[in-house]
């Protein structure tokens, strides 16, 4: 058994190569064990020799050298790191990855391991911004992968933009964020929650839609922190300008009717539900195809009833932990207490929007927890990052109590 963490410093090719050097120092300074593998163009900025002089380890540049213990060498190293850090990440290696081409040493660990992958990209500020690369980041970041953004500043071709390699600091302090959630208390290994958040949006034409407020922070730090507590999480996310924490596959939505069907498709799936989506009640009748012009001194929306999806998932969610919001202004707990009983959740978390503290833009909360047993447990003022682990730990009871733990 490994006594301390394990990290696989894959160096890709492009001028800051010499920065990984930094990276495997600091990371050392932190008691970790780095082990590198260099790609082949990797070797023609650095040579293999430093990362072995400061790693204390051979560096692995090949597929085709015989492992001193007769293993095979990329399932052997897979199998024994905790994290993939690939720096710096070349928008060649980030193309291999996204499509799973296994051709050099490098991507065949990527697909062999199970481990978190934290890439930290840099490349020309066009090869960067290219619709290739985007879509290939994207790809990764669905599918849990990690990424340092790259810096803005001078870059070796002589252009200035963005695409230089995050600061060393930066990566290793990334890095090192990750291996700590790695050994946190994991009290959510194996459940699979689902988390909607941020507001829909109801278009009455082209150019216009009814909306919530909603920043989409609450529900965000909810799947952070289950992804922290070892969950697998799908956050289905209405538009909102905040990133998606690394690691959740993220399924966007715009309206009520598609947050429904991308909440209730995945049901079956999700063995925690938290509704923190500020769900839009009504919407227009009908949509005009062209921009409705101006005209008199009043205008009248039909509007129509949208489904209530947290209601539809109290129907049907069987054991599940189903957990809902209440964003209140008068009779809180009256009006919580009524949502509880109404859609069969297990647990509202009640807020007064208008108490301090617990604005939409703000990143704190002051809330109520409200349950079945009729008990309304007052929280005091919290990040929404605090307030997420309770909620969770409150779901975690919910769940064991009723798998009879
Ligand atoms: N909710 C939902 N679908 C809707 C409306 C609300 O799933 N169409 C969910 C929200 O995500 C939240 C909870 O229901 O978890 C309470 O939302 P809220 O808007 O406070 O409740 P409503 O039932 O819409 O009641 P009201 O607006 O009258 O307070």
């Amino acid at each position: 058994m490994r006594d301390r963490a394990c990290v696989a410093l894959a160096v890709t090719g492009c001028i800051g190569a010499y920065k990984a050097a930094e990276i495997l120092r600091l990371l050392q300074q932190s008691g970790i064990d780095v082990r590198v593998a260099m790609t082949e163009s990797a070797q023609r900025f650095v040579g293999p020799v430093t990362f072995e002089g400061l790693s204390g380890h051979p560096v692995v540049t090949t597929m085709w050298e015989p492992s001193a213990t007769g293993a095979i060498r990329h399932i052997e190293l897979a199998q024994s790191i905790d994290l993939l850090l690939v720096a710096p990440a070349t928008a060649n290696i980030l193309a291999k990855f996204a499509n799973g081409i296994c051709d050099d040493f490098v991507t065949t660990l990527y697909v062999s391991t199970t481990v978190p992958v934290l890439v930290a990209p840099a490349m020309n500020v066009e090869m960067l911004r290219h619709p290739a690369t985007r879509e290939n980041l994207s790809r990764l970041v669905a599918r849990g992968v990690q990424i340092v953004e790259p810096g803005s500043g001078y870059l070796a071709c002589g252009m200035t933009g963005e695409g230089r390699l995050a600061d060393p600091r930066e990566i290793a302090d990334r890095a090192l964020a990750i291996l700590d959630r790695c050994s946190a208390r994991l009290d959510l290994a194996g459940h699979r929650v689902l988390v909607t958040a941020g507001p829909t949006r109801e278009p009455i034409d082209p150019v216009r839609f009814v909306t919530n407020r909603s920043s989409g922070r609450m529900g965000y730090a909810v799947a952070e922190a289950a992804l922290a507590r070892g969950a697998d999480v799908t956050l289905v996310s209405g538009p909102v300008s905040i990133d998606p924490p690394g690691g959740a596959r993220i399924v966007r939505v715009e309206t009520a009717a598609e947050m429904a069907a991308a909440t209730l498709e995945r049901l079956e799936w999700a063995t925690i539900v938290v509704k923190s989506a500020a769900v839009a009640d009504y919407r227009p009748v009908s949509v005009a195809e062209r921009k409705i012009k101006k005209a008199g001194d009043a205008m009248t929306i039909e509007m129509e009833k949208t489904e209530d999806i947290l209601a539809s998932i109290g129907r049907r969610k069987g054991s599940r932990v189903l957990v809902g919001f209440a964003a209140e202004t008068d009779d809180l707990l009256a009006n919580a207490r009524k949502k509880l009983e109404a859609k069969n959740a297990d647990l509202i978390v009640a807020n007064d929007v208008t108490a301090e503290g617990a604005g939409f833009d703000g990143d704190t909360n002051v809330a109520y927890l409200v349950g079945h047993d009729g008990r309304a447990d007052e929280l005091p003022l919290m990040t929404k990052r605090q307030l997420a682990d309770r909620i969770l730990d409150a779901a975690v009871e919910i769940a064991a109590v009723r798998a009879g733990r």
